[in-house]
This record gives structure tokens, sequence and C-alpha cells, in this order.
């Protein structure tokens, strides 16, 4: 099965958690182009919210090496078993949980929240929520980085209803706004700052 095929069953109805069995947006995205826009240095702290099979997780943990951590939260048991037997004595630690509840980490402990083709599945309140979450994890300057698909016809993706543009992102995201970049043909990051923002 493609992955076209397969990111496009990450689509959710709202309300409802979508629950992901080996879906990921690897071969979608340029890594390269996401490491070089995120500025990740040995010793952070990174979470990677919603995060499939955790194959973005890996590719971070080399990044913030032995000093730094990675969280990799998913809702998906079984992926995230998978991927805490895999990463068994590494810095990632793999944690089955809800992005929009309370998340078991502390407030201002963490240096990049990376959330990629996951919110466009949340209804408006589990967006606030996850946001709000996001807001309080957070250290001062911190980094919030969104990856979505492209709100416009591309030949695979969820439904242009539940889209967000970049624009959309900036509206509703309570952190001042950095860089919108491409990532992949039909993919954008928009970065975050925790910062006070100059509205
Ligand atoms: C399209 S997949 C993307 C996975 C990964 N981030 C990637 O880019 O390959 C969407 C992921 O969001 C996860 N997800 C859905 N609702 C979630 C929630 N409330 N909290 C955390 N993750 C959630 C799904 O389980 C699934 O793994």
């Amino acid at each position: 099965m493609s992955d076209e095929i397969e990111i496009s069953r990450c689509e959710t109805s709202k309300e409802k958690i979508h629950h992901h069995r080996g879906k990921s947006s690897e071969s979608l995205l340029n890594k390269e182009l996401i490491l070089k826009a995120l500025n990740i240095q040995a010793g952070h702290t990174i979470l990677d919210a919603g995060c499939g099979n955790g194959y973005m997780a890996k590719v971070f943990s080399s990044k913030v090496t032995q000093s730094g951590k990675v969280y990799a939260m998913d809702p998906d048991a079984g992926a995230i078993e998978a991927l805490r037997i895999e990463t068994q004595g590494t810095n990632i630690e793999a944690i089955e949980g809800d992005i929009t509840k309370p998340i078991p980490l502390n407030q201002s402990s963490v240096d990049l929240i990376y959330v990629s083709a996951v919110i466009h599945g949340f209804s408006k309140k589990q967006t606030q929520d996850f946001l709000g979450e996001a807001k309080r994890l957070l250290k001062p300057n911190a980094t919030l980085a969104i990856v979505e698909i492209e709100k416009k016809e591309t030949p695979f993706g969820p439904p242009l209803k539940i889209r967000f543009s970049p624009e959309e992102l900036k509206d509703i995201v309570p952190l001042a706004p950095l860089n919108t970049i491409t990532v992949g043909e039909h993919f954008y990051m928009q970065i975050f700052s925790n910062k006070k923002q100059q509205r």
C-alpha cells in the first residue's frame, strides 16, 4: 500500500482519535529540510507529538545526543509498544497517550514540539487543548513546529475543509509565528516561537 494512501487513512472525523497502525509521512517529507529549519542542539528535549511509528523521533534522537531526550507520544498502543521495544536503552521515551489531554511532562521543559500530519484530524476543542498544552510545556523562546498538508487540491490527503493553511495556523496558535517552509511536495512546516507576540 502506498504512503499516499496510508497517510490519507490518518484522516479522522472530528472528535475521534484517529488510530494509526504503521502509517507514516516518512516518504512524503524531506527530513533534511525539516532538520535544517529546526536548529536542534545536543542536550535539547523534544516532544514528537502524534509520533506514529516514531521515525522523526529517531532522527531527532541522534541530533540531541545522549545528553538530550526525545519523548514520542501517540495513542496507538501497537505503534508505541513497537517503538518502545526498538528504542530501549536510547534517549527516546515512547509514551502511549493523547496530546489533547494533560501531557505527563513538566511545564517549561521542552525545547521543541514537533507535530506532523496530526492536528487536521482534531476538533476545534482538541486543537485548542493541544495548543494550551504545547504552550505550557515549551521553555521560553522554544519552538512549536507544525507540519501539515497544503490546503489545496492534492492527489491524496484529508478533505480540504479540515486542512489548515499557514495563515489559519497563525490565527489560532498562541505563539509568535516565525517561518513557513516547504518540506515535501504537498507539505509545509509552520514554525512558532514561545516568545511574546509582536502583533
Ligand atoms: C498521519 S499520522 C502521522 C504520524 C507521524 N506524525 C508522521 O508524520 O508520520 C497521524 C498520527 O496522529 C496520531 N494521533 C491521532 N490523534 C491523536 C491524539 N489525540 N494525540 C496524539 N496523537 C494522535 C495517530 O495515532 C497517528 O499516529
